[in-house]
Parts: structure tokens; C-alpha cells; sequence
């Protein structure tokens, strides 16, 4: 049993280290046992070992509590070990345990849950098993058993539960027991390995540990208020609570009371099913394995894998398909050898015999995209296999109408503004807010948007507007407040439909921490706040003050505006990268919707996804997106738990280190996100100890937040610029990077990150700040200022990001109208005719003489350099001095859209006039 009298003292960092801590404390564990028994042989004083051992036993002992492995029994024979002094049982033990955790032989392994008999401690003990032995077995998963049932008697009911398993189960699982509601949240948090709940009715409320900080954090993370609860609601209320925590748990009820009333509550619909009693348990047993089976099942892999194994004999196009003319080849063998048969076999071309179409699923391709939508939270989800820039093509080629108007964050993908451009959409430009001295932007504030909408709404316009487009997160990780944002939107013009590219984000739908901030965490939320009659007395209150919005009170811009739940549609869209953030092969794309409004969109949706997709899409990428999501359903919330963990640990390695710090350092949410964005005040993820009730605060009320994942490392005060640090530390380090800035490059941390590439990574910043260092300490006093002033220019000589000016009048339905959209297709399509085009260098006096006197210059097409990587100009806007200065000022060699020896490419004033008097007649 647990020792007496255990408790939980809970830190922000403990939800996500757990698993890290506790591996560490038995890694300590071991390693002390073994020097104790060391010293025993040697006759040396053991009392200090004796007393380390019994404080990491005590760190341990309430954490062990909420995983199966060791158990009680291993747990119970280590204490007996310790308290008898036997530090040489104790050190093979602690070390014996620590191994089956450390390689997983837990999971497969009976022997790993009995202490073993061997005497000494041999080598192997530490060995991780062949990969060979780990291929063989069931996945392994962990059951929580929420019992009111004596903690003595455990031990019994975990061996019950053992006796179901048959050889032809699909998985094997081991019970974790708790005994109370406040336990099992715990545990439900802490242990990522948990697939499914029992709750056995009567279990208690209170924990045994001491819990006021959890208390408080359910309350704040949940909105869980215990005092509105009584004892007949708990089953259901914790049911959804774990939803709450991680939506894809299945949980099952078993009562001895009545069951069918039970089932039939309003507020059962998180119970997965119900069980009379104890009667049932190989029901329930059964029952278990099919719900995790269900998430397992990955229709369109499993029978790729099925197709593959089949003799069939192939006559349409795709030589490759069965690999016989690649593995009978005198020339291309390597190939085959390189990639193996089975990418070969599993070639097809078919959409029939087991595999299905995409374009027009109706077999296995359609039930692994239900199960997508499931797991992403939305009520559809198509695949893409192009990329998230084709998913926002369809997306703006399915909603947007010739002429209607798109409210759209400027700095977006430039597949966004391509996609405005098919569709005939007006895009209307909203600028994020700059971060200039890291030459990039962030996100696009609530107030401009409410102000764009105002307007529209102010010269009766706010029919034609269609569409909000944002992404969330951002590249260097800037997070909406997706909530907020779609609420104050949706007051002014209820039936706008949202676009959230969420190409980066799609693993923060697995933590509860991240998915209130995800577009289909939020519109679940939004849903959920609509039915709420304290909602409605809120809106009808609200309603009460501001009437009907007049778009010319100034003071909207600075009111929470509330919408109206009888008016308001929930019209939210998101396109995600699976390829970027989960286990698909590149250019895995999907898009999920949830949309009240579906139905009206729905034949123009799969027109345009005809329209995108190509009618050979790769069947290899159609798996792995139906196998990331499996993934994702069965380990999502343990690998972003670990990520989010990493991510922490990294900052503050980097931020901490007396060395690294001189040089490098990591930007903090405060100089990532303008104080006005951050009401919680919330500034830095370096020292997160204590501060979980800052951060949730930070989640859930900010303007914006900073990704912990996303990191932004400043290379400037170390002589760097991003484009030469990315480099070096690909061909000095072996380390690859993503994005750069003028003075930072970003440093992702995903889900395939293990503690290793950290310690790569800090090694390689440690080695590169002793370089430096050396450098000055011995280059004399030229080195010196030359490195003074490579540094001033990269962190303070920073051009200013210049904003997006506006469409020339020629493609401006009214030029004096206050709002800003344009029909940038007609720029776009002006230039394909040769003859409308000009060109004039960037430097020189004739651009320096328009700019003075005109007459403008209006871009002929997109120009996008990289980085930053958003477009400075689109076609038919107007130059600005501000855009031409900073245009001078780059020093980036990849610049879409502009060829140096050329110059800028320009709309003739001639063909600007013609179109504007076509505009005028229009
Ligand atoms: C915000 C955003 N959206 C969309 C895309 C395009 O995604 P994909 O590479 O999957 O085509 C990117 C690519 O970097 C992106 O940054």
C-alpha cells in the first residue's frame, strides 16, 4: 500500500513531467540502492543512503498510485527491502523496476510484476529488450478503476480482472485503482496510458492526499464547482469531466442500482455504457476491448495492408505498383532495396477490390474520415493529400462567391491569398501587430477585426461578408483567443463562417490545456455556452445596454460584445498539416468542419474539393493520416503532454544557463506578445513552479499566448542572423531548424522529440557560446568591435515592418468607401496581358521620383520574401515608401515574385485608368 499519509503537492510543470520525474526518481532510486549496497560491502557508514532512499520512496509513492506498473505488491516487497536495510534486494529491485519502465517490458512481460529471485544484479538488467520481443506483443493500455471498494482488496480485483484475458484478445491492460472522484482526475491527468474508466457507483469524493491546489485548478481549468454536486450526479459529472480532460477515453458505469434509469439521464451521455453490478465483468471486459479497438481500427490502412498481401495482377497505369519493374531492373534496384516492397505492393491506382476513392468515398475511406472527425472534434473531416495549401484552396474555393467580401490576417499563408484569388473573393486586409525588432508579425487583434466588421456594417455592406480567415497558431507561435474572437465577430454578423488555419496546431487538440484554443475546442465551447440559460440572462442584459450594435459608437470597439445564442451560427472551419505536428507522411492535410449551416455548402464543398484534388492522390499519405489519427486517439495526450514538457524544460535550460545566456536566449511570452494582449499578465514559461493558476488564467482570458512548443531562439547577440545560424547548425551540429528571422531562428518541439535531442541541442548552443567567447577573448580589440556592431545591426538596425497600404482605386468598388477590400483577381488577371506591365528598379531615381510625385505604383503581382514568408505587396495594391524602404533593407536572397535584375513588376497608370473607368461603368 501507498505509504501513510502521502501527498500530492501540485506544480504546473508536475502535469506534464510526470512521467519524466517519475522515471528519473527511479533511475535515482537505483543507482543509490546500488551505492548503499556498495557501501555495505565496504562496511561504510548507510544511514545518509537509507535517508535518500526514504524521501524519493515518499516523492514516489503518491504518483505510483495512478499507474499499474510496479503495483502495490512490487511497491509493498521494496519498502519491506528498504525498511529491513537490505540495500542489495532494495538496489535490484529499484533497478529491476526502473528497467521494465524504462523499455516498456512491463507491458509484455509477466515476469517484470514479480521481484525475481536472481541474487546479484547483472548487466542485462538494463538492457532495453530486442526489438524483435517488443513486435510480438499486444499493445498494451491501462484501465482506471474507480472503486468505493476497500483499498485492502485492490489487489483481488486486479487479479479478477486478469483471469478474463483470452489469447485471442486484440490488446492487454492491467487496472489502475483509485478510490475517489478527485483521484481519478488525477490519475485521468498524470497517467497518459489510461484508455478507458470504470466507475463503480459509490465511490467516494475527497482524495486521500492533500489536494487544495488541485481543487482549485479543476475549478479553474474545468469550471468544476464540487458544491453543485450530489452524490447521485457523480458518475455522470465525473464522466464528463474526463471528457473534459481527454474526449477519447471510453467510460463505463457500473452500478447496483437502477441502471436503465440511470442510462436514460439527460447528462449520461459521457458514459460509454452501463453495467449492472459485478454480474457482467466479462461483458465489461469485452466491452473495453471493443472501445479501444474502435479507436485502434484504421479502416483504409488495414486493408491497404490486406491489398498489398493479395496476388493481383495489374493492368492500368502505375508501373511501380507490385515492384516488379523496379526490383527486376538492371538499373533502379537500389530504389526498391531503399524503400522496400511493401511501398511497392501497397501501389495501386484501383478504388476498388478493398480500397475506396477519395473523391467519392463510400468504404473504408469514408469510415477513417468519420473517425478523423471524431477524433478532431468537428462533424466532418476530408482528407487532403496536397498540403494545407490545397485544404485552404478548397475551403475558399467551397465558401467564398465571386465579389463577396474575406476578412483576412494579411501575414496568412500565401495559399490563402492564391485561394482569394480563384475564388474572386474581396480580400479585405487586417494587419497582425509587428514585432519588429524580430522582423516578423504577430496576430491580428480582435479590436481591428470588430472595426472591419463595423464598417462593412456602417455602409450596409456586412451581407457581402463572407468569411474571417486567421491562422492559429501562427509559425512562431502566436495563439488567437479563438473563443472571444468568433463570439464578438459572430454579435455583429452572426452567420460568419470562420476559417482557422490551424496548419501547425493540430496536436494542441490532445491537451486540455491547448484545445480551449483550438477552432474546434472553441466552437464546442461556444455550442456549450448557447444552450446555457445563464448565458442567455447574460446576453439579454447585455442586449439591454448596447441595443442593436449602432456601428458608429465608438465605444463597440473597446465592449465585450456578446452574441445573440438565437441568431448566432456556428460556421467554423480548420484546415490542419497533420503532416507538420502528427505521424503523416508530408502533405497529409485534412479539414475539419463544424458547420450548422453544412447542408447549404455542402454540394459547392465537394465541387471545389473535386476542383483541388488530383484524381491520383497517393494512397500512402491516405494511410498515414488514418494512422496519425489512430495515434493521436490512443497516445495524442501522453506525446503532447511530453512535447509541452520538453518545451518547458528547454527554455528554461537555454534562458538559464550562465554561458548560453550571454548569447543566445529564448524570447519569453512578454516579448513575444505586447503587455496590452496579455490581461493575466502572464510573461514567461522559464520558471513555471507554482504558477499553473497564472497560466490557465493566461489560456483562458488573454488576447493572445505564446505556443510553449514554438520557440523562438534569438541568435542575434551572438553575430548571427537567422539564415547563417539555421545553416551552421545543420552542417557544424547536424541539427535542422525550420524558420528564420532577421536575428532568431525557431526551434519546434513535436511529438517525435526525445530527451536526447534536447541535450543535442543545448550541447550545440554551449559549444557555440565557448566559440564565441574564445573568439573575443583572444581576437584583440578589432575583433571586439566588429562583433559589437554585427551585433547592434542585427538586434537594434531592424527595418520596420511596413503595413498593408491599400488597393488602388481601379479595383475598388467605391474609392471613398471607408472599408478596404479590393478585387485583387482583376490585378491579378490585368497582368497576365503583358502589355499592362512595367517594371522599375528598386533602387535608382525613377522609383524615387514616383514615389515623390507620382504617378503610384501598384504592384502587378504577389511579392513574398522569405523570411518573413507573407506577401509585402499583392496585386493591385499601392507601394508605399515604407514597403519600398524595407523592400531595400532585406537582406534575404528568396524573394517570390521579384527578380532583382528586373525590377519591381507594376500595373501600368495607363491600364489602371482603363480599368478604372471599366469600374466607374461597372
Ligand atoms: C499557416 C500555414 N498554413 C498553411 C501552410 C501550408 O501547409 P502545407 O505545407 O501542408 O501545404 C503553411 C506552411 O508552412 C503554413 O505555415
Amino acid at each position: 500500500m501507498p505509504a501513510d499519509n502521502p501527498t500530492v503537492t501540485l506544480k504546473l510543470s508536475d502535469f506534464f513531467a510526470a512521467t519524466e520525474r517519475r522515471g528519473d526518481v527511479w533511475a535515482e532510486l537505483s543507482v543509490l540502492g546500488r551505492a548503499w549496497a556498495a557501501a555495505v560491502g565496504r562496511g561504510q557508514p548507510v544511514e545518509a543512503f537509507a535517508s535518500e532512499a526514504a524521501t524519493l520512496m515518499s516523492d514516489l509513492a503518491p504518483l505510483e498510485e495512478f499507474w499499474a506498473y510496479p503495483g502495490i505488491q512490487l511497491m509493498n516487497t521494496l519498502r519491506e527491502h528498504l525498511a529491513r536495510g537490505d540495500a542489495s534486494a532494495a538496489a535490484r529491485l529499484a533497478s529491476e523496476i526502473n528497467a521494465a519502465l524504462a523499455s516498456g517490458t512491463y507491458r509484455h512481460d509477466p515476469a517484470a510484476w514479480e521481484p525475481s529471485a536472481q541474487a546479484d544484479i547483472s548487466p542485462s538488467d538494463f538492457l532495453p529488450p530486442s526489438l524483435a520481443s517488443v513486435e510480438k506483443h499486444r499493445p498494451y493500455f491501462e484501465v482506471l478503476s474507480v472503486t468505493p471498494i476497500d483499498a485492502a482488496r485492490w489487489e483481488r480485483g486486479r487479479q479478477d480482472m486478469r483471469k478474463l484475458r483470452r489469447t485471442e484478445d486484440p490488446f492487454v491492460y492491467e487496472l489502475v485503482q483509485v478510490g475517489s472522484f478527485e483521484d481519478t482526475l488525477l490519475a485521468v491527468l498524470f497517467n497518459g496510458n489510461l484508455q478507458a474508466v470504470v466507475l463503480q457507483d459509490g465511490f467516494a469524493f475527497r482524495s486521500r492526499h492533500d489536494l487544495s491546489q488541485v481543487r482549485e485548478f479543476l475549478k479553474q481549468a474545468f469550471r468544476f464547482d464540487p458544491d453543485q454536486l450530489t452524490v447521485r450526479d457523480y458518475g455522470p459529472a465525473l464522466a464528463r469531466l474526463i471528457h473534459r480532460i481527454r474526449p477519447e477515453l471510453d467510460v463505463y458505469l457500473l452500478s447496483e442500482r437502477d441502471i436503465e434509469g440511470m442510462a436514460g439521464r439527460i447528462d449520461a451521455g459521457d458514459i460509454r455504457r452501463f453495467f449492472h453490478g459485478a454480474e457482467e465483468l466479462m461483458e465489461l471486459h469485452l466491452a473495453v476491448l471493443d472501445g479501444v479497438g474502435e479507436r485502434y481500427l484504421t479502416p483504409y490502412f488495414d486493408n491497404l495492408k490486406k491489398y498489398a498481401q493479395r496476388p493481383i495482377g495489374t493492368f492500368h497505369a502505375l508501373p511501380i505498383a507490385r515492384g516488379k519493374s523496379v526490383f527486376k531492373s538492371n538499373w533502379i534496384r537500389d530504389m526498391g532495396e531503399f524503400y522496400g516492397a511493401n511501398l511497392f505492393l501497397a501501389e495501386s491506382s484501383a478504388t476498388t477490390g478493398g480500397l475506396d476513392s477519395l473523391l467519392e468515398p463510400t468504404g473504408n475511406i469514408k469510415v477513417a474520415q468519420s473517425a478523423a472527425a471524431r477524433a478532431f472534434g468537428g462533424d466532418h473531416a476530408f482528407f487532403v493529400t496536397n498540403g494545407t495549401s490545397t485544404s485552404n484552396k478548397i475551403v475558399h474555393s467551397a465558401l467564398v462567391r465571386p465579389g463577396d467580401i474575406v476578412l483576412i490576417d494579411r501575414d496568412c499563408h500565401k495559399s490563402h491569398h492564391y485561394g482569394l484569388v480563384l475564388a474572386g473573393g474581396q480580400p479585405y486586409y487586417i494587419d497582425a501587430y509587428p514585432l519588429a525588432r524580430y522582423s516578423m508579425y504577430g496576430s491580428v487583434p480582435i479590436r481591428p477585426i470588430k472595426e472591419a466588421l463595423l464598417k462593412l456594417k456602417a455602409e450596409g455592406k456586412l451581407d457581402k461578408a463572407r468569411m474571417l480567415v486567421l491562422t492559429n497558431c501562427t509559425f512562431d507561435g502566436h495563439v488567437a483567443n479563438v473563443k472571444r474572437t468568433m463570439e464578438e465577430c459572430l454579435a455583429i454578423k452572426p452567420d460568419l463562417i470562420f476559417l482557422w488555419d490551424e496548419a501547425w496546431y493540430g496536436y494542441a487538440r490532445f491537451t486540455p490545456f491547448l484545445r480551449r484554443r483550438t477552432a474546434l475546442g472553441a466552437a464546442a465551447l461556444l455550442h456549450e455556452q448557447f444552450q446555457d440559460p445563464e448565458y442567455r440572462k447574460r446576453y439579454e442584459q447585455f442586449k439591454a445596454q448596447a441595443g442593436n450594435l449602432d456601428p458608429a459608437d465608438p465605444k463597440l470597439l473597446d465592449t465585450r460584445l456578446l452574441p445573440d445564442p438565437d441568431l448566432a451560427r456556428i460556421r467554423v472551419y480548420e484546415t490542419d498539416s497533420v503532416h507538420k505536428s502528427m505521424s503523416s507522411l508530408r502533405q497529409g492535410s485534412i479539414i475539419v468542419v463544424k458547420d450548422q449551416d453544412f447542408h447549404d455548402v455542402e454540394e459547392a464543398f465537394h465541387e471545389a474539393y473535386f476542383t483541388h484534388t488530383s484524381t491520383s492522390p497517393n494512397l500512402q499519405i491516405i494511410a498515414t493520416l488514418d494512422v496519425a489519427r489512430r495515434q493521436m486517439e490512443l497516445e495524442g495526450y501522453e506525446l503532447v503532454s511530453r512535447m509541452i514538457q520538453q518545451a518547458l524544460r528547454l527554455r528554461r535550460e537555454i534562458n538559464n544557463h550562465p554561458l548560453i545566456s550571454k548569447y543566445f536566449k529564448v524570447a519569453t511570452p512578454a516579448e513575444m506578445i505586447p503587455s496590452e494582449y496579455r490581461s493575466s499578465g502572464f510573461d514567461e514559461y522559464g520558471s513555471l513552479n507554482g504558477t499553473w493558476a497564472h497560466w490557465l488564467r493566461a489560456l483562458d482570458d488573454d488576447e493572445f499566448m505564446l505556443d510553449p512548443t514554438r520557440i523562438t531562439l534569438l541568435c542575434g547577440n551572438a553575430g548571427y542572423d537567422g539564415s547563417q545560424f539555421k545553416a551552421l547548425l545543420a552542417e557544424e551540429h547536424d541539427i535542422q531548424i525550420n524558420k528564420t528571422s532577421r536575428n532568431s531562428v525557431l526551434v519546434q518541439i513535436n511529438i517525435n522529440n526525445t530527451r536526447s535531442d534536447l541535450a543535442h541541442i543545448i550541447k550545440a548552443l554551449a559549444d557555440m557560446a565557448r566559440a564565441v567567447e574564445k573568439r573575443l577573448a583572444e581576437g584583440g580589440a578589432d575583433e571586439r568591435a566588429a562583433f559589437a556592431e554585427r551585433v547592434r545591426s542585427l538586434v537594434e538596425d531592424v527595418p520596420d515592418l511596413p503595413n498593408f497600404s491599400r488597393f488602388h482605386d481601379a479595383f475598388r468598388d467605391d474609392p471613398k468607401s471607408a472599408t478596404a477590400e479590393g478585387h485583387m483577381r482583376r490585378a491579378y488577371y490585368m497582368a497576365y496581358d503583358a502589355a499592362n506591365c512595367e517594371h522599375v528598379k528598386l533602387f535608382g531615381k525613377d522609383i524615387d521620383a514616383r514615389l515623390k510625385s507620382g504617378p503610384e505604383l501598384v504592384s502587378a503581382n504577389f511579392v513574398i520574401p522569405y523570411p518573413p514568408g507573407f506577401p509585402i505587396m499583392v496585386p493591385g495594391q499601392v507601394i508605399s515608401p515604407e514597403i519600398i524602404e524595407f523592400m531595400r533593407k532585406l537582406d534575404v536572397k528568396e524573394i517570390h515574385g521579384y527578380q532583382a535584375s528586373l525590377g519591381l513588376k507594376l500595373l501600368k497608370p495607363s491600364a489602371l485608368s482603363k480599368a478604372g473607368n471599366k469600374n466607374v461603368a461597372r
